[in-house]
């Protein structure tokens, strides 16, 4: 089967820079420069759909220095990217609750959304401000509201609970988490139901697309039974 949706947590960034004698920051910023070599590998393999953790809802709990200097980092991406997005006809969605971020960054971000809306090639899910319990607590309200508009108490089925989610995007087929540690942590739990789940020593800013090919080579030799039986 062929990967159509790649997901990626891009842990690592903070220990990178600090085994280096430099500052987190620049952990980030070197881990935006892997984003942007992995977009840009995606786009040549023509991947549909790619999704980044990039913020969660518990990174708050980080010192505002370094919260501060991730969004100016998004901001930076997203103001110098645009022309380079729009010529390779990138999408970029952004999914969580963004609208809580400082203006200038939600700004931004809503400007490179309406921007890159018309493009029809690889769509780069970027999750900001995101949590996977997060998400699914606010689909339960959404479809609430809409159960008291129209008296329909009913479940939703598959395509109404897409709707209820931040981006609607089909479920994830890969999942790569850099850095070493072998967790979810919170995220797209509803949509990596049936991920390939893969946990790679490496630090997000040393990932290189040759990684990402080596784990798309294990993905072919994966079973996805989805439930079901091994074909005999
Ligand atoms: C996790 O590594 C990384 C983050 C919490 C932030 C990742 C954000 C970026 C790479 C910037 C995103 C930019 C765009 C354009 C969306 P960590 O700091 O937890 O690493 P550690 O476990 O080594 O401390």
């Amino acid at each position: 089967m062929k990967e159509n949706h790649i997901a990626f947590i891009m842990d690592g960034n903070g220990r990178w820079a600090q085994s280096r004698g430099m500052s987190r920051t620049r952990g980030h910023a070197a881990g935006v420069r892997s984003l942007e070599a992995i977009v840009q590998w995606s786009v040549d393999q023509s991947v549909p759909y790619l999704s980044f953790y990039a913020f969660s809802t518990e990174n708050w709990k980080r010192p505002a220095r370094e919260i501060r200097s991730i969004f100016r980092l998004m901001d930076t991406f997203f103001r110098r990217r645009i022309h380079t997005l729009i010529e390779k006809n990138v999408r970029i969605l952004v999914s969580g609750d963004w609208m809580a971020l400082p203006e200038a960054s939600r700004n931004v971000a809503a400007d490179t959304m309406r921007r890159t809306a018309h493009c029809t090639g690889t769509t780069v899910n970027l999750c900001i401000n995101y949590g996977g319990q997060m998400e699914l607590r606010r689909a339960c309200a959404l479809w609430a509201a809409q159960c008291q508009q129209t008296g329909d108490f009913s479940v939703p089925d598959e395509e109404e609970m897409r709707d209820l989610l931040y981006s609607g995007l089909p479920d994830v087929d890969l999942l790569i988490r850099t850095g070493g540690d072998s967790r979810i942590s919170n995220f797209l739990l509803y949509q990596l139901a049936y991920a390939e789940l893969f946990f790679l020593p490496v630090a997000w800013p040393d990932l290189r697309p040759e990684h990402v090919q080596k784990v798309l080579q294990q993905f072919a030799g994966r079973e996805r039974r989805m439930g079901g039986l091994a074909p005999v």
